[in-house]
């Protein structure tokens, strides 16, 4: 009885709260338009810098009406960016295009290139062979995940001293392709490269890099120091790769600020050595057939212990006969200890 009684009473606090509607990750309030905004779109009185045209079957880019800052247009059939759409609004700032059939050919110059107060770029599922621009240095945020980028040319970032996510996974890019492209970003956080056809790590990831995820490619190798040049970084996934122990050099994992490594489904027989700080680490689906608490670490003592909490071994040529005395001893914060 209680839970429905609570249920109902949400319903009724939802009918006070149902001016918004969910758009995803983005929130907008259902009021009266502005009058000046295209017709086929909403610009709440409220929030009057921002247009709404999403989810409505549009073909093209509406009229938009200066003081527009924040345009919505993810999940229409748009195949084209034309010259002058944009004029009215070249101090944009948010341009969110996800879900629609654009490619690299129609998108004309006088458009994009010509945005330069734009932050964040949200091209993902379209129909891109290319990065759009050039795009506006004061980037923060660009997405193009699920389209068909097979060139990324070096400037593309260029300058963006700002930008801190940069999602290209998805994609057809391989290590030559992106060699060069990410040299002089200062503040890049987040790096999606999954999905390609990488053959190794990008290569040049600046140092302020916190999450570096190229699962799904062929890479076989973390280059000696790689890991090194990147002491911000916290998340490293790897997995679905072809990772062999040979590629693998000793130490390479051997930093502290590390607290996920993904290396799941490679094909690596031992587990790499990696820090103590190290919280999470994945090795599942490997071709693992020894396990060597010196991996994890290298004395057992009150201070000296693994800080791991989950370490997958499952679907590796292990059972818990592998796993010597005093592991427990060394492997003392792990909750959950997978092994098959
Ligand atoms: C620019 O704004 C004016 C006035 O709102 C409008 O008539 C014109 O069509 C707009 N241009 C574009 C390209 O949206
Ligand atoms: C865009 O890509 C989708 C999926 O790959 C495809 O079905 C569609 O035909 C493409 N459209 C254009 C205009 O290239
Ligand atoms: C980066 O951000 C700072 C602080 O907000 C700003 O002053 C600077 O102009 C930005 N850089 C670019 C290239 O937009
Ligand atoms: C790991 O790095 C630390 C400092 O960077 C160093 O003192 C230590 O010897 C290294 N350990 C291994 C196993 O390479
Ligand atoms: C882990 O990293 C810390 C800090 O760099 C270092 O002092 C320590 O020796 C490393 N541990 C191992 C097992 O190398
Ligand atoms: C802890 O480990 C370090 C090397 O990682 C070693 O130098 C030190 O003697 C160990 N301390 C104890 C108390 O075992
Ligand atoms: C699996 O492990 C056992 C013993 O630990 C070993 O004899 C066997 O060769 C291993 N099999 C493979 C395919 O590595």
């Amino acid at each position: 009885m209680a839970p429905l009684h609570l249920f109902l009473l949400a319903g009724v606090f939802s009918v006070g709260l149902c001016q918004y509607y969910d758009y995803g990750d983005y929130y907008a309030p259902v009021s009266l338009s502005t009058p000046n905004c295209a017709q086929e779109c909403e610009c709440p009185i409220n929030f009057p810098s921002a247009m709404y045209c999403d989810n409505r079957n549009l073909k093209f880019i509406p009229i938009v009406p200066s003081g527009i800052k924040y345009l919505y247009l993810q999940n229409n059939q748009i195949n084209e960016i034309k010259a002058g759409v944009f004029d009215n609004v070249t101090d944009l700032r948010w341009l969110v295009l996800d879900y629609n059939q654009i490619t690299s050919e129609k998108i004309q110059s006088g458009t994009i290139d010509k945005l330069g107060s734009l932050e964040k770029l949200h091209f993902n599922y379209n129909n891109l062979t290319k990065p759009p621009g050039p795009l506006s240095k004061s980037m923060m945020d660009l997405k193009m995940t699920g389209n068909q980028l097979s060139t990324f040319p070096a400037g593309t970032l260029a300058g963006m001293e700002n930008l801190t996510t940069l999602y290209i996974n998805n994609n057809k890019l391989t290590s030559e392709s992106i060699a060069g492209a990410f040299k002089g970003l200062k503040s890049l956080m987040l790096l999606d490269v999954s999905h390609n056809k990488l053959k190794k790590l990008p290569s040049g990831v600046p140092s302020s890099l916190m999450m570096l995820y190229a699962d799904y490619n062929d890479i076989d190798s973390v280059p000696s120091g790689y890991l090194a040049k990147l002491p911000a970084l916290q998340y490293l996934r790897i997995s679905h790769n072809k990772l062999v122990d040979s590629g693998i050099p000793a130490g390479v994992f051997n930093v502290s600020l590390l607290t996920e490594l993904d290396l799941s489904f490679n094909k690596l027989t031992s587990i790499p050595e990696i820090n103590e700080s190290l919280e999470y680490l994945y090795l599942q689906v490997n071709d693992i057939s020894k396990f060597e608490l010196g991996s994890f670490c290298k004395f057992s003592s009150p201070v000296n212990y693994s800080r791991l909490r989950i370490l997958r071994l499952d679907g590796n040529n292990l059972t818990q006969g592998n796993l010597p005395a005093d592991t427990s001893n060394c492997l003392r914060q792990v909750s959950e200890l997978i092994i098959n």
